[in-house]
């Protein structure tokens, strides 16, 4: 039997999303949201488009590039593009984990799309991005959260691409660097690597997006809450700061905090560096396991952010689906019940395993402390389990 770790993670929090607060994070920091004050006030509009102009700061994101602030989180930003610009030209859609195939079921089976390609791949393996053609336009998730898996690079995207670029980046930006001028359209939210408050979604436009918007529109009907253009002029306001419906100043309030505490750390590099230094320990953990390995099958696709690992041990293999998921749900209960760390289960559809969320916030001394109690727990409840 294993022995019960002495030191616990001081902040034992390695949820997916939302994700942990960043250090020293409390409620007072929220003190001066600008609450019982309309969005659209003088104050109420500077305070949003000094959250606009933080991003474009940290994220270093070109001057030319449009940031908005959209409803329904990461979801509603990527649907919104989705909806808005796709029909003009073949799309191709790239997936290989829970949203990726969400998107996909956006282009597949929802849009009226005549010329698709849809191309998945099962959780641990990225697709083939080598017969991309540059004349469609592309979605992909930089990131897939409920995998681990990342994409290598972006050599296969076109420079002198005809299609626009659609990248759904939630659990990527902050922690990995992105290449803009490879993507056309960037989506997050700041319950992920940030920490916030989930409330709304980021939209980032380059020109040619912008441009797209301002020489096609769709056959389908949109909805005022996805309207991006009027007319074929595009909706400037909203990426300037006067959203298209009430956004939570409360919410704002925490993504600045966010935002102002990656730049007091030293912005993207130093993030960079907390969350590769989280997959380094852990790649180092697993080296010297018995029993867990990580899901992706490729070393260089693997996530600094959502570092999923699934147990290579031969017992646990034997068990059939249902006792996986119940014997790592009952793992995972007692690094809860010891206050040892939160959330660490594998998502629901996801092959059953542990997920460690290793983004910006999460510091590499929790991760450091999290794996003996993984260990420990997972011997725990094997030698009880009938
Ligand atoms: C890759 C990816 N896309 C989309 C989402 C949905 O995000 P939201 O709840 O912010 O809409 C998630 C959430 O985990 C995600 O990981």
């Amino acid at each position: 039997m294993i022995n019960k770790p002495k030191v616990k993670p001081p902040y034992p929090y390695f949820s997916s999303g939302p994700c942990a607060k960043p250090p020293g994070w409390s409620l007072k920091n929220l003190e001066n949201a600008v609450v019982s004050r309309s969005h659209r006030s003088k104050v109420g509009l500077e305070r949003i488009q000094e959250l606009i102009n933080k991003s474009r700061d940290i994220l270093q994101i070109p001057d030319d590039y449009h940031i908005g602030i959209v409803p329904a989180s990461d979801t509603g930003a990527v649907e919104m593009a989705m909806w808005s610009m796709l029909g003009q030209r073949g799309v191709e859609v790239y997936s290989w984990e829970n949203f990726g195939h969400d998107w996909s079921i956006d282009v597949g089976d929802q849009l009226p799309l005549e010329n698709k390609i849809v191309q998945k791949t099962d959780y641990g393996v990225l697709p083939d991005f080598s017969s991309s053609n540059s004349d469609n336009d592309i979605i992909f998730t930089w990131n897939g959260t409920t995998a681990g898996v990342r994409i290598k690079n972006t050599e296969w995207i076109s420079d002198d691409r005809k299609g626009l670029v659609i990248c759904d980046a939630t659990s990527a930006v902050f922690s990995m660097h992105m290449d803009w001028h490879k993507l056309d359209v960037v989506t997050y939210s700041w319950q992920k690597v940030l920490g916030s408050e989930a409330a709304h979604g980021m939209l980032i436009l380059s020109p040619r997006a912008v441009e797209r918007l301002e020489s096609y529109t769709p056959p389908w009907p949109i909805p005022k809450i996805f309207r991006l253009a009027n007319n074929q002029k595009f909706a400037k306001a909203i990426f300037s700061g006067t959203t298209i419906n009430t956004p939570s100043m409360l919410s704002i309030e925490d993504a600045l905090n966010s935002l102002n505490w990656a730049s007091s750390i030293g912005g993207i590099d130093e993030l960079v560096n907390i969350s590769e230094n989280n997959l380094k320990i852990v790649s180092d953990w697993v080296a010297t396991s018995d029993t867990f390995e990580f899901l992706a099958k490729d070393p260089e696709t693997l996530s600094c952010t959502s570092i999923c690992l699934i147990p290579k041990d031969p017992w646990f293999k034997d068990l059939d689906s249902e006792k996986k998921s119940d014997f790592m749900k009952k793992v995972c209960n007692e690094l809860e019940s010891n206050e040892a760390g939160y959330d660490l289960n594998s998502y629901k559809t996801a092959p059953s395993g542990i997920r460690i969320w290793g983004g910006s916030t999460v510091t590499n001394e929790n991760v450091k402390l999290v794996l003996p109690w993984i260990d420990w727990a997972y011997d725990l409840v094997k030698s009880n389990y009938t």
